[in-house]
């Protein structure tokens, strides 16, 4: 069975333009005008649809485990329905080994938590959450077994490296060429600001965002930096909230350094307001939500270039298990995103002319694809890559409250938004998974993507 999208406009990294496209054996096989369909071929009208390659979403945790008997809520099929639902078809996930797993081991049981579940494509990062020289030689078969990029943490008690520890990690990306990602937060300035809210007795959910200050994101975004441009490595922040820290890594940019940002739809269009309002829990994750009034300086980093990703850091708690917890630093930490990444971000970036199309599809597919080595499999419309597709209507007009939404989280972060512009149909490798407002995929049909570097 093949798939002929006509007359659509196909939005790419390079451009807009009218033309069909036919799907065959899980591929792109022709881009043209005039496709006509041959036998057992599916024929779509996309007249007025945007047709853009499968949105990847380059930071998601589904399924992990949060201390001994907490995961999050969408585990590996539910939240893929979601993300299919939302134009995703490549989510990369994390493979955090305990302390008793070596990496390989790790690697092999998150693939199995995954595969059989999944019903979209998958990737991994690696994260190094302590420090053995011996080590380096299992680092060396997770990088063969496809996994290009790994993760450090500056701060929570589980998993942070200290900065000695990252700048030898650092050193030896260079020499291997995997890419390192960091989740910045400067833990000192944490435990003091906890410390002070202790003191006043302000421990409640509401204080999440003074617990975690501006300044703690930029010190250690400039930490990391410094240590960087001592090697020469490569670094990719993940989930920028700051003006702050977009401003020393655009400055870093500026200087030759190559220093990568990703930011997460949440901080561009949602404000700390809400830590006042009736359920703080529900918007606690890390860092926190930042001044409405600095959302423009981070569109306009957006715009020239200083982030290279957006991705959605969908990190799910139900209600019930965000409400478990008095405390803002016991509050389980992360919000749902995955499937209203691409409608917030067309809505708020391209619909008001924050951001073109051709941006969008770059921030969304074809910069995570190159960065984290799936490109040209992923991330493009080009004859030869995988089938991927999203038919986006950008007149459809779609409320974001998680009655329409498929994460089991039981409420939505974005719920009083009605933006204009919503996928309409989603395809993955050839299959729609997608189409009518119903996922129609099938649990398993996703596979595990190698990133290559
Ligand atoms: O609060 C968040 N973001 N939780 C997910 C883990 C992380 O730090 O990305
Ligand atoms: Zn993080
Ligand atoms: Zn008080
Ligand atoms: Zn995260």
């Amino acid at each position: 069975m093949a798939i002929l999208l006509k007359n659509g406009s196909i939005a790419a990294e390079n451009g807009v333009r009218e033309a069909d496209l036919l799907l065959q054996d899980e591929k792109i096989v022709q881009i043209g005008a005039g496709l006509k369909p041959g036998l057992d071929t599916e024929v779509i009208d996309c007249a007025g649809k945007y047709i853009l390659p499968g949105i990847i979403d380059a930071h998601v945790h589904f399924h992990m485990p949060c201390g001994p008997s907490e995961r999050t809520i969408d585990d590996f099929y539910s939240g893929s329905v979601a993300a299919a639902c939302g134009g995703v078809t490549t989510v990369i996930d994390y493979v955090e080994p305990e302390n008793d797993q070596g990496p390989l081991e790790a690697v092999a049981a998150r693939k199995k938590e995954a595969d059989g579940a999944i019903c979209i494509d998958y990737g991994l990062h690696y994260v190094v959450n302590r420090w053995e020289e011996k080590l380096f030689e299992s680092w060396e078969q997770v990088i063969d077994s496809g996994l290009a990029s790994f993760k450090v943490f500056t701060t929570y008690d589980s998993s942070r490296l200290p900065y000695e520890d990252v700048a030898k990690l650092l050193a030896w990306s260079k020499k291997r060429g995997v890419l390192v990602t960091v989740h910045a937060e400067e833990d000192d300035i944490i435990q003091a600001a906890k410390k002070e809210l202790t003191r006043e007795g302000h421990l409640q959910p509401a204080y999440h965002g003074k617990s975690r200050p501006v300044e703690s994101e930029a010190a250690a975004v400039k930490k990391i930096i410094a240590l960087a441009g001592e090697t020469g490595s490569r670094v990719y922040f993940v989930h920028i909230s700051t003006c702050e820290a977009a401003q020393l890594i655009g400055q870093a940019q500026k200087e030759g350094k190559q220093i990568l940002g990703e930011t997460c739809p949440h901080y561009l269009v949602l404000g700390d307001e809400v830590y006042a309002g009736a359920d703080p829990q529900w918007y606690i994750m890390c860092p926190p939500l930042r001044e409405k009034e600095k959302q423009p300086f981070l569109w306009s980093a957006l715009k020239e270039g200083v982030f290279s990703v957006v991705a959605s850091d969908h990190c799910a708690f139900s209600k019930e298990q965000k409400g478990r917890s008095r405390t803002f630093f016991e509050t389980l930490s992360g919000i749902p995103g995955v499937e209203t990444l691409l409608p917030v971000m067309y809505a708020y970036g391209v619909a008001p002319g924050q951001i073109t199309m051709t941006r969008l599809v770059e921030l969304l597919s074809t910069n995570p694809a190159r960065l984290f080595g799936l490109y040209p499999q992923k991330g493009v419309i080009r004859t030869g890559s995988d089938g991927d597709i999203v038919v986006f209507d950008p007149q459809k007009e779609v409320e974001l409250s998680y009655h329409r939404l498929h994460s089991k989280a039981g409420y939505s972060p974005f719920k009083d938004m009605h933006v204009k512009g919503c996928p309409e149909i989603t395809v993955l490798r050839g299959k729609v998974i997608y189409r009518g407002e119903q996922f129609c995929g099938a649990k398993g049909y996703g596979k595990f993507v190698p990133g290559r570097i």
